[in-house]
């Protein structure tokens, strides 16, 4: 599959530059799991990349996002084990993790939140001074970034990975595209 394709139809769909953003950021991500873990970097870095297409398709409806994503994930070309990494990151539509791709995209989707915010409430607002250490402790402030699931952040577990080792991975994935993500 071809990216620009892809971020075109995700330039056709998004108007929310953070929503692309994130999307962005889980694909730096999971291109980073998937080359740490020996998987197909290319096909869980799209799978990153095209999780949230259908956010504002969905226009909030819960229980169809994930639906009209893998939809259009299918037209450009995405193979099914992507579908159905999107299909089951909303748990609203039941469908239930099978795979190592299917975990990692639900283990990473709030992460990359947290460490955005990590770094937000930082003075000069930039991920190159954010370091393990202070979205490690960020993590465990229940307050902070509350809507990004630690459980399911946690559950990297599932993918034999340790949360810090997960942490640290996945910010430096995100400090390696910083001009992309504004941050
Ligand atoms: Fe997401």
């Amino acid at each position: 599959m071809d990216r620009e394709e892809v971020l075109s139809s995700i330039r056709d769909n998004v108007e929310n530059l953070n929503l692309v953003k994130h999307m962005l950021a889980t694909e730096a991500v999971m291109r980073a799991l998937a080359k740490h873990l020996g998987e197909d970097e290319e096909e869980w870095a799209l799978t990153g990349l095209l999780h949230d297409i259908d956010v504002e398709l969905s226009e909030g409806n819960v229980d169809t996002h994930g639906k009209l994503g893998a939809d259009l994930a299918r037209e450009l070309g995405a193979s099914e084990a992507v579908v159905h990494a999107i299909l089951c990151h909303n748990e609203r539509l039941g469908v239930a993790m099978e795979t190592r791709l299917d975990r990692a995209l639900y283990c990473t989707d709030p992460l990359t939140g947290l460490i955005t915010a990590a770094a937000l409430v930082r003075p000069e607002k930039k991920l190159a001074n954010v370091v393990a250490r202070s979205v490690r402790k960020r993590f465990k402030e229940k307050s902070f970034a509350a809507g990004a699931s630690r459980e399911q952040i946690s559950s990297c577990s599932e993918l034999g990975l340790e949360l810090d080792e997960f942490l640290e991975l996945s910010l430096g994935a995100m400090q390696g595209i910083a001009v992309d993500l504004g941050l």
